[in-house]
């Protein structure tokens, strides 16, 4: 098949791009000029012609659209791009793959839960969302404009990616723990850690399917920053107390954010999909390089 990456240069779009290559053809959107060594099309979301264009010309089977205002901080600091880019952006993704008859997988968070009554076992695709971050909210609209337009998609929630194309949280607990420096971890908010190759790896399979709406997918688990800590300077020989533990109010940062947005992968697994690893098998691959 011919398939679009938007954020191909990001953690996700990365991961995806290697995962895909061997079996379809792969073009990345970018932003700007492009490190990517896949053939680029250069479009920013906001820009609804270019995008249009972009996607005009590529003409492509399928779009996995991974590109977002990821940071969920800068979110809350500046609403207006927040929503430009992760929800009207998403419309723009959307609009274009109406045109052509593309299937659209569309990622989302975690972050469209509010934490409060979470289920036991963790949010199932059924559950009501209420996101309290403009993140959260962006990402929320975003999905409510693919559900608008197409019939033909994919919204995959995710949660606590990390990879290595970008500095991301286990990879600084990895790096402190490495130079011996202290590191403070929250240890009153939890969620699954998710390895960017495995949701890759997830996300390629459902493509080959025609089983559309809305998954859940992480890896197995869920954990605290502090557990996850803990489990890394186990795994590298550190002793634990250079860990300190913190909680999430204590950091004062400009989002809130939910203390549980665990998500159970309830769609994938009453489809009887296999289950993605343990986020503990997925962290130790991760520190071992392989
Ligand atoms: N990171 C997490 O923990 C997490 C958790 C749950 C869900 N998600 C979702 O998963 C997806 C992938 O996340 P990620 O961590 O892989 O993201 P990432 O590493 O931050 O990559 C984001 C990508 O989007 C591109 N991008 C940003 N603004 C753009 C614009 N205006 N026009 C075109 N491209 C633009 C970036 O390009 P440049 O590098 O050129 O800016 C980059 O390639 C996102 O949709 C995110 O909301 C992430």
């Amino acid at each position: 098949m011919k398939i679009l990456i938007t954020g191909i240069t990001g953690q996700l779009g990365t991961a995806l791009a290697e995962s895909l290559q061997d079996n379809h053809e792969i073009t990345g959107l970018c932003k700007d000029s492009s490190s990517s060594t896949h053939p680029t099309v250069k479009a920013d979301l906001s820009d609804w012609k270019t995008v249009y264009d972009a996607i005009t010309r590529i003409n492509p089977d399928v779009v996995i659209h991974t590109a977002a205002q990821s940071n969920v901080d800068a979110c809350e600091k500046d609403p207006e791009y927040a929503y430009r880019i992760n929800a009207l952006g998403t419309r723009n993704i959307a609009i274009a793959c109406q045109r052509f008859d593309a299937v659209m997988v569309h990622i989302s968070t975690d972050y469209v839960f509010s934490g409060d009554n979470a289920p036991q076992g963790g949010y199932t695709e059924f559950d009501a969302t209420a996101p309290a971050s403009v993140y959260g909210k962006s990402k929320l609209q975003g999905e409510e404009f693919v559900r608008s337009l197409l019939s033909r998609y994919f919204i995959v929630r995710t949660s606590w990616l990390f990879g290595r194309t970008r500095a991301n949280f286990v990879s600084q607990i990895v790096s402190a723990l490495n130079e011996g420096s202290p590191y403070t971890a929250v240890d009153d908010m939890y969620s699954a850690p998710t390895l960017v190759t495995d949701l890759a790896d997830g996300i390629a399979h459902l493509i080959t399917t025609p089983l559309y709406g809305t998954y859940h997918l992480t890896n197995t688990g869920f954990s605290s920053r502090y557990e996850i800590a803990q489990a890394i300077a186990v795994q590298l020989g550190v002793p634990h107390t250079v860990i300190r533990k913190a909680s999430l109010k204590d950091l004062r940062l400009p989002a809130p954010r939910p203390l549980f947005s665990g998500l159970r992968n309830y769609v994938w697994e009453l489809n009887n999909f296999k289950p993605l690893r343990s986020w503990q098998d997925a962290v130790s691959e991760f520190i071992e390089g392989k």
